[in-house]
């Protein structure tokens, strides 16, 4: 059994939070490179997409290990570090404790995971995004294991026919579920066409009985209680042979899709595939981007990352989105460009809202059922609301 783990953090911006500064890149490389010497991985790579870096490792630990989950939280302190010597911006915004303890949940960092036996070739998509959030996957993840429309092989396949198994996480009760697809195709979309609370964690096929699947499911809102960046989410998706093909798993980033963040984690903008040179968001700190690299994993080893997204035919995709960017764009601070109010996740809004509250009057002969000038909260995101 291999295991393939992506594990990233913002350690701090390169220029603002547009990308992750070329010493951090290089930081983490050497200590990435010291553990496949000393044997901690069997192989790893360094990428990064804005200003998230991401660590790429295969090793035999299983997931949710605690040596390896130690592992990057260091090589994390370590990027901070060069962070704050170049002044970079927002050093260490992902680490949310002082100290690690048994693993990274809850600590900031994000990370998906995947323990499969290797078959004889085994290709791999890596995808990671900046300025979103993990409930971004769910509308590509349906497409690519349960519509038709894109994905031929549930169709003529047999492998694929049987269908795919989701497991959905509700992020606001930490409760999960599992969607045997395509019986229960309406109940998933009923659940995933809602991604800020509900996010697809993994999928596995059917009739393989194998894991297909995995996305980082942290929401740092929920972690840390306030706004503290977007929790820009990473996925595995493994390809061929029974799972979908490559193209497969490429198509639904043709659509450029909205999704929650871009400026301030709080606005409706597309997500752009990009090559890895242009994972690096700019116009109103956005449009979000997704950038895929692949692997062909051999005896544990990664091989060469190719580009996915780079290629031409994704041009057009890139064009809807600019021209979405620019239509949503002429919304300004207006709904449904701006988050509606209960997603929100910008709270220096709520502490704005206390300074009118004296002003607001009861409407002309109607009765307030309480106090006017007690503020009602209606800009404290619901899953702040405890701490202001
Ligand atoms: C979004 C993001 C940025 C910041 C924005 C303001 O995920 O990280 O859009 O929210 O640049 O940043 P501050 O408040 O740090 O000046
Ligand atoms: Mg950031
Ligand atoms: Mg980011």
């Amino acid at each position: 059994m291999v295991t393939l783990s992506i594990i990233k953090a913002d350690t701090g911006g390169w220029v603002g939070h547009s990308a992750v500064h070329p010493e951090q890149l290089e930081e983490a490389r050497r200590h990435v490179d010291k553990a496949k010497a000393d044997g901690l991985l069997v192989d790893g790579q360094v990428t990064s997409c804005g200003d998230d870096l991401a660590l790429v490792m295969t090793h035999g630990h299983g997931v949710d290990d605690p040596v390896i989950h130690e592992f990057a939280w260091n090589v994390f302190l370590a990027t901070t570090d060069v962070a704050k010597r170049l002044g970079l911006y927002g050093a260490g915004q992902d680490l949310l404790s002082d100290a690690f303890s048994g693993n990274l949940r809850g600590l900031g960092p994000g990370y998906a995971e995947i323990e499969f036996d290797e078959r004889p070739s085994e290709p791999v998509i890596c995808f990671f995004a900046d300025k979103t959030e993990p409930g971004a996957w769910n509308l590509p993840l349906y497409k690519m294991f349960a519509d038709p429309f894109n994905t031929a092989g549930l169709v003529i396949d047999k492998n694929m026919h049987t269908g795919f198994v989701f497991e959905v996480y509700d992020l606001f009760e930490n409760k999960r579920l599992e969607f045997t697809c395509p019986e229960d195709l309406y109940d998933l979309l009923m659940y995933i066409g809602a991604p800020a609370r509900y996010v697809v964690h993994g999928v596995r096929s059917r009739s393989l009985g194998i894991p297909a699947a995995a996305t980082s499911t942290q929401r740092l809102s929920l972690i840390a209680g306030k706004y503290v960046g977007k929790d820009d989410p990473v996925m595995i998706v493994r390809c061929q042979s029974g799972l979908p093909a490559v193209g497969e798993v490429l198509e639904p980033f043709t659509i450029a899709h909205t999704v929650a963040g871009c400026m301030r984690g709080s606005h409706h903008a597309p997500l752009m595939p990009v090559a890895a040179a242009d994972a690096t968001p700019a116009r109103f700190d956005g449009p979000p981007r997704v950038m895929a690299l692949g692997f062909q994993v051999k005896d544990g080893k990664l091989g060469i990352p190719r580009d996915m997204l780079a290629d031409v035919s994704f041009d057009r995709a890139r064009q809807t989105a600019n021209e979405v960017m620019d239509y949503l764009r002429r919304h300004g601070p207006f709904e449904p460009h701006r988050l509606p109010l209960d997603d929100l996740e910008y709270t220096t809004m709520h502490e704005l809202e206390g300074r009118l509250a004296e002003r607001w009057e009861p409407l002309p002969g109607v009765t307030p059922t309480k106090p006017v000038s007690a503020a009602d909260d209606a800009f404290a995101p619901r899953i702040g609301r405890s701490v202001h």
